[in-house]
């Protein structure tokens, strides 16, 4: 029976005989292996018994070799472990050429990692980062399904574009070297898989709507695609989106409920991996060393969780933040490289001031200009003519920017016709989305937590590509 590495240094006890299997991380002295199995960013010391085993045995535990060793376990007599493993016999399960392997027990830079990302996951680095990405997946259910929301699958494949953006990936299966047209000289659809034309999904948010006019709350968990050709630290082309969608709820009952999840995910994942976190709180203070004092962040990874999970988020509208950045240092200085007025979309040079110099914790800013949102939100009642705003909330958060974007939605069908109208959305192709305005219509909100966003803040990973095992963003789609 194989034990998990994990598991056994979990344990006091010793002196007992049991099988364990991994990659080789070092072999030194032709006597100490450091063997990792991903269950934990420990090793386990694997000591073999000088002139037990043969020496054409021993050439072939290279770093990266995968190996089975039984043995006991004992209390460790070396420093850094408290128990390890005294191998009685060693079987090599597959050979590695430690020359042509490109991982060498040294620091390698992201970047070079993100060329071998089919390898990353053998490095500390990587292996917390993915522990800690499934425990906020599953810290994610925890938190919903205890307070009864319904999981709801959203379609991958979509005929509409939820977000109104017009960024969306094609899916077709007509040859594109031959396309039928239409008399029109347009592409004829009617002759494509679905009969018409389709995309990859933006946001799974307005199915979502139609399940919580039945079952109150829901969520979706699920991968969401853009074609925005945005080459930030922030994008992928391909990301994981959760959005609840709750009946009954308006703005601020939205706010508290993103506030509560992520407080509560946070936490979860804390309390789930202690050493995963450590091992990246030292990792991050190590690379905020290498940076210009007055770049360097203000707390560490650990500081800044826990005073994220210990303090409110700050609350203020679009138009109190366009004041505050208004009344700046950064602004009267001429330091943004973007103008501030009301109106504008803000520019992450914005959100970072009002986030990390201004408030320095995350902050929910709602009630954004009508113009500049999507379709859906609900309209502003009693706005000043000129500056009509609409129910939408964003959370920023510091170092991240943007993680949370949400809206109380318009559930009056006339001024949502209205709005879809002025924005052309076709209303005729969307009579399902409607049909929910005219048959028992209610108040309803809902938000979208970018996932990826979410790890980045709580591995403290400055570029989102290091924190999705396969990253999709423009020119590259590799492995
Ligand atoms: O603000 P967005 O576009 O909102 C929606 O899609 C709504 N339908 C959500 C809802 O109300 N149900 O996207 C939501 C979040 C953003 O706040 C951001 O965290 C993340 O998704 N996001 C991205 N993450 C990685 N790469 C991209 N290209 C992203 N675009 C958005
Ligand atoms: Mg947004």
């Amino acid at each position: 029976m194989r034990q998990e590495i994990a598991e056994i240094l979990k344990g006091k006890q010793v002196d007992y005989t049991i099988t364990v299997k991994g990659w080789v991380r070092t072999f030194r002295n032709n006597q100490f292996i450091a063997l990792n199995d991903g269950s934990t960013n420990h090793n386990l010391q694997v000591v073999v018994e000088l002139n037990s085993q043969d020496e054409a045995l021993l050439k072939r535990i290279t770093t990266s070799a995968c190996i089975s060793a039984t043995g006991k376990i004992v209390a460790s007599q070396g420093k850094g472990q408290t128990v390890e493993l005294i191998a009685d016999t060693i079987e090599i399960l597959g050979d590695s050429d430690a020359e042509k392997y490109p991982l060498q027990p040294k620091k390698h830079s992201l970047e070079f990692l993100r060329e071998i990302a089919h390898l990353r996951f053998r490095t500390n680095t990587f292996g917390s980062v993915f522990r800690l990405r499934n425990a906020l997946i599953f810290g994610i259910h925890k938190f919903f399904q205890e307070q009864n929301f319904l999981n709801i699958h959203s379609p991958i494949i979509s005929a509409s574009d939820a977000e109104g953006a017009g960024e969306m990936f094609k899916v077709t299966t007509l040859d594109l070297d031959k396309l039928p047209t239409s008399e029109d000289g347009t592409v004829d659809y009617k002759q494509d898989f679905f009969g018409r034309s389709a995309n990859l999904t933006v946001s799974g948010q307005l199915e979502a709507e139609l399940a919580a006019m039945a079952f109150s709350k829901v969520y979706t968990f699920g991968p969401t695609f853009r074609a925005e050709n945005s080459n930030t630290t922030r994008h992928l082309a391909e990301f994981w989106m959760i959005e609840p969608e709750v009946a009954f709820n308006e703005l601020k009952e939205n706010a508290d409920l993103a506030e509560a999840m992520l407080k509560y995910v946070i936490q979860y994942a804390m309390e789930k991996h202690p050493d995963d976190i450590a091992f990246l709180d030292a990792r991050l203070a190590d690379e905020e060393k290498q940076k210009p004092t007055n770049e360097r962040a203000e707390f560490g990874l650990i500081e800044k969780l826990n005073f994220v999970l210990n303090n409110d988020f700050e609350r203020i509208t679009y138009t109190e933040a366009i004041d505050i950045l208004l009344q700046s240092p950064a602004y009267k200085k001429k330091k943004f490289q973007y103008d501030v007025k009301w109106g504008i979309d803000m520019q992450s040079e914005h959100e970072r001031y009002l986030v990390e110099k201004h408030f320095k914790k995350p902050v929910i800013v709602t009630d954004y200009p009508k113009d500049i949102k999507a379709f859906y939100m609900r309209q502003n009642d009693g706005c000043e003519p000129g500056r009509e705003t609409v129910a939408a909330m964003d959370i920023l958060a510091p170092g991240i920017g943007e993680i949370i974007g949400g809206s109380q939605r318009e559930e009056r069908l006339e001024k949502l016709e209205q709005r879809m109208h002025e924005m052309h959305i076709p209303t005729k192709e969307m009579f399902w989305y409607l049909d929910t305005r005219r048959f028992g219509t209610c108040k309803h909100a809902g938000f979208g937590l970018g996932f990826e966003r979410l790890v980045q803040f709580v591995t403290g990973m400055g570029n989102i590509r290091d924190v999705i095992p396969f990253p999709r963003t423009p020119q590259n789609c590799e492995f």
